[in-house]
């Protein structure tokens, strides 16, 4: 069980959330919802010990396992390692019992090497590894790979091993902070039945409306500064907030009508023979006070691709018999395809099969083993890589606005706040330091500069990751509306449906070029 009680959090002159009561029990799985920034994963540090409150206590059982986002920090790490350091107490006694091996041998090392002894045996140090092996096999990664550093697998894989370490242990609690997002159809599924069959409490971040549905049985959604649970899952949720908030507002109308008759009453006859009667209507007034009612922070983004200032040639790319492999295993070969102007080309297909190392290839961060990829005159690529570390260095001090104004030359401070604002940084927002940017708002930053810069073509890998269903919409409307050449890497339905006029479908032996939405695509594969 874990158990909130009178847990704030306020962010400079901002309410994230106020005087949260709240249980997550046992055998119960709760999804935690909210906008891009309403402070999902801020509360999932607070419960983790991670991040302070402003106010309020969290207690929780003693195993809980949270599954990271920083998986950059991991790269030089083995998978086996990156695993048992999800138990933190165990990897480090482990790494100091190994440099320790290397000391002379003293007294004092001797005890030091008994204590460590004992701590490894009390947190099954000696299956470590082999329940870490077992963690990775059932999530499909092969034996092979165990043994090799984190990046060195593709990105997909590294964040299954992310699931992994939060796994490891047999916690009682497990904690996630959006672990679709890099996931394809086949994983998701595959992690919706494991999570079934998970027999502690589950609390998971996700804007996947689907994956919600099939997986909770509880939501807990931050809006109107405050946690609200919900039981059923995120349909049943929208369905009973709206039926709540709804209830609030007409009562606070009823109430307000009353009031301004009662108001009417009193002025009317306040001072007469009938002042006592109005006494009594003054105290009503009092009690009927409508409630105040907090704005929701449910917000839409205004996305626009401007049209581009000079147009590309009729073909955009021509790519000639291209193959890319790493170490020798091939990704894929002897492709060959054109993008022409105004394409709109949905790139799908399962994790690992290539859809990164295209659109890396098109974009020029790749050079492709064999073949050639010709870039079409006057063509200005926008790219929206799938590990926004790529683009921003989170780990930096400069703000939003710095950020967004180095990325084109003599660009004026108010066109730059004008696209802040539209990718809701409005006010103060707007000098933020990048390092303290949410992941929505991070995606947010990212497609503020491909409106800014208005490039005549779009790489995007993966931009709807992170989103809120808002800005997953908006950006749809906009890739619909934009004049430009898209391709684009995703697997949300949803999107692909709206924005794709073309399909790169990478099956299971082969790359498949389809010229239909997506649903005439499902169609001819049925
Ligand atoms: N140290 C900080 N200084 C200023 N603002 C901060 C700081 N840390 C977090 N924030 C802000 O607090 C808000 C909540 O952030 P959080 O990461 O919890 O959002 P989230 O609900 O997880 O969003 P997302 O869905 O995009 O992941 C964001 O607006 C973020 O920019
Ligand atoms: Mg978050």
């Amino acid at each position: 069980m874990i158990t909130l009680s009178s847990v704030s959090k306020k962010i400079g002159a901002r309410v994230l959330f106020n005087d949260v009561q709240a249980t997550f029990n046992v055998g119960c799985r709760y999804g935690l919802t909210g906008p891009n920034g309403a402070g999902k994963s801020t509360l999932l540090k607070i419960i983790m010990g991670l991040e302070e409150p402003t106010s309020g206590k969290v207690t929780l059982p003693k195993k809980v396992g949270y599954l990271k986002q920083n998986i950059e920090d991991f790269r030089d790490d083995r998978l086996v390692d990156v695993i048992i350091m999800g138990n933190p107490r165990l990897w480090n006694a482990l790494a100091e019992r190994e440099s320790l091996y290397d000391e002379e041998m003293t007294d004092a090392v001797g005890i030091r090497l008994g204590e460590l002894e004992e701590i490894v045996s009390e947190e099954d140090g000696y299956t470590a590894e082999s329940e870490a092996e077992e963690l990775l096999t059932g999530i499909g990664i092969p034996k092979d790979c165990h043994y090799q550093k984190m990046h060195t697998i593709p990105t997909d894989r590294q964040f299954r091993v992310m699931l992994c370490q939060a796994l490891f242990g047999n916690p009682k609690a497990l904690i996630l902070d959006e672990p679709t997002n890099h996931l394809d159809l086949e994983s998701i599924h595959w992690l919706e039945t494991f999570l079934h069959d998970y027999k502690g409490v589950l609390v998971v971040v996700s804007h996947d409306r689907h994956f919600l549905n099939a997986v909770t049985t509880q939501i807990a959604d931050i809006d109107y500064e405050t946690l609200i649970i919900y039981t059923g899952n995120y349909d049943d949720m929208l369905i009973a907030k709206t039926a709540a908030r709804d209830r609030m507002e007409d009562d606070n109308k009823s109430k307000e009508k009353k009031v301004a008759q009662l108001k009417e009453f009193v002025a009317k006859f306040g001072s007469g023979t009938r002042a006592s009667q109005a006494q009594s209507r003054v105290r009503e007034i009092d009690r009927l006070q409508p409630q105040e009612l907090k704005k929701s922070n449910i917000q839409r983004p205004y996305i626009r691709f401007y049209p581009p200032e000079k147009t590309s040639g009729q073909t955009a790319f021509r790519a000639e018999s291209i193959a890319k492999a790493y170490d020798h295993t091939p990704v894929f070969k002897d492709l060959s395809f054109d993008v022409a102007r105004g394409d709109k080309i949905a790139i799908i297909g399962n994790n690992g099969k290539g859809k990164t190392t295209l659109i890396k290839l098109l974009a020029s961060v790749f050079t492709p083993d064999s073949g050639t990829i010709e870039v079409g005159h006057q063509v200005q690529v926008g790219y929206f890589p799938q590990n926004h570390h790529d683009c921003i260095d989170k780990k930096g001090l400069e703000t939003s606005f710095e950020w967004l104004k180095k990325q084109k030359a003599g660009v004026y401070d108010q066109d730059i706040r004008s696209i802040l604002g539209k990718m809701l940084f409005s006010g103060d927002d707007a000098f933020k330091s990048v390092s303290h940017l949410s992941g929505g708002e991070t995606a947010r930053l990212l497609i503020g500069k491909l409106m800014l810069c208005n490039y005549n073509v779009l790489l995007l890998d993966e931009p709807n990751n992170h989103l809120d269903l808002e800005a997953v919409s908006a950006l749809a409307w906009a890739l619909e509306d934009f004049k430009g050449t898209v391709v684009f890497a995703s697997h949300d339905r949803d999107l692909i449906q709206k924005a794709a006029t073309k399909i790169i479908a990478f099956e299971d032996n082969k790359v498949c070029f389809f010229d239909g939405k997506l649903d005439e695509y499902f169609a001819t594969r049925k």
